[in-house]
């Protein structure tokens, strides 16, 4: 028989020096945590991204004061807040600073107790309506504070009798009153230095006549042309009236309206009305039947300012603590590049 040489098995090249239980064991915790190391690395890499993905991108949102229950947009786009018994303003190129121009930290006196409204005019001068509640004789008393620009002392213009949530002031500098409880509207001539008011729409007495109101709120003066025809909001008659210069009573332009607290017109005879969770548009063509169209539904708001330029509405969401732009922007559709021919 022949026998094969069998090959002699190679010595190992690698070192294969015997290894203990120890050393198992060893190796064994060392991948153990190099495992763990690396699933926290994974872990903390996955939370990194996922906070990177989930946060929004940072909007100049700025952060209001505490709570808000009017608001004042101004000609310049300036938006006026009240907040308890101070008053803040927003500058529309820096609208994450608010500076506080009445109040607590301002160099502005007096201080306010909880102002119901704030009016500014053109030459930014503000007025700003204060209603107090006296328990002794069991009736409300408002005044109208005023600040000329750059002023830094208030003073008292007038005070009235009765309950009232805004005020209106004309190119004269009159102050229109929607004294709500009254039902009426009175109007506070500044030629007389505000010592007397006549009333302008409504007999004082409530009810739905032509020549009455039923808690007046919302006003809205048009102005132009010397027209001074004044719009309101009829709360409880549910319907918006206008009370041209003199007249004895007042002609209805909208009705069936729910609630109007506040009311503004733009140039195509629309009525924009907050009344306290919804923003509607009426038109005062189409005066019967029709319950307005719905802007927004479910706001509980203290207040609107209107943008008639831009139709653009400020809303002050008062659940929320926030003070919400809508608007209506235009978008180009049509646009020639082609340069006019030269003649
Ligand atoms: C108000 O202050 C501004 C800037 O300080 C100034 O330019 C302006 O002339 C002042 N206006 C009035 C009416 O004093
Ligand atoms: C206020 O009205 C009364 C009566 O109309 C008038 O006598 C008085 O002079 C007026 N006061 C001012 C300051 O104009
Ligand atoms: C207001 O007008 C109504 C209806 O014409 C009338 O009944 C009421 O007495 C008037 N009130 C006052 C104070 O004149």
């Amino acid at each position: 028989m022949n026998f094969v040489d069998l090959p002699v098995p190679l010595e190992p090249t690698y070192d294969r020096s015997p290894r203990t239980i120890k050393d198992l064991c060893k190796e064994h915790i060392k991948a153990i945590t190099l495992f763990t190391i690396c699933i926290v690395i994974i872990i903390i890499l996955l939370a990194v991204s996922m906070c990177l993905f989930l946060t929004p991108a940072k909007k100049n949102v700025a952060v209001l004061p505490m709570k808000s229950i009017t608001l004042f947009l101004d000609y310049y786009k300036k938006l006026y807040i009240t907040d308890y018994d101070r008053i803040v303003m927003f500058s529309p190129d820096s609208i994450e600073k608010a500076s506080i121009i009445i109040g607590k930290d301002s160099i502005r006196l007096p201080i306010l107790d909880k102002p119901r409204s704030i009016f500014v005019d053109v030459d930014e001068n503000l007025y700003v309506l204060e209603v107090h509640f006296d328990f002794k004789e069991e009736f409300y008393i408002y005044r109208v504070w005023y600040w000329s620009k750059n002023s830094t002392n208030g003073k008292k213009l007038l005070e009235g009798n009765g309950d009232c949530y805004s005020l209106y002031i004309d190119k004269y500098m009159n102050i229109y009153i929607p004294e709500n409880g009254n039902h009426r509207v009175v109007i506070w001539y500044a030629q007389q230095q505000y010592q007397n008011f006549s009333i302008v729409a409504g007999n004082g007495t409530s009810g739905s006549e032509l020549n009455q109101l039923n808690e007046p709120y919302g006003i809205y003066l048009d102005e132009n042309n010397d027209k001074f025809d004044l719009y309101i909001g009829d709360v409880k008659n549910r319907r918006i009236q206008k009370w041209s210069l003199n007249a004895a009573e007042g002609i209805t332009v909208v009705s069936n309206v729910n609630y109007p607290m506040q009311i503004a017109s733009d140039c195509h005879d629309n009525f924009i009305v907050w009344n306290g969770d919804a923003l509607k548009l009426y038109n005062s063509m189409l005066t019967t039947g029709l319950d307005g169209i719905y802007l927004l539904n479910n706001f509980y708001s203290g207040a609107m300012g209107y943008d008639n330029k831009n139709g653009a509405v400020y809303i002050c969401d008062m659940t929320n603590n926030k003070i919400i732009k809508f608007s209506i922007e235009g978008e180009i559709l049509l646009h020639n590049t082609k340069e006019a021919p030269t003649a």
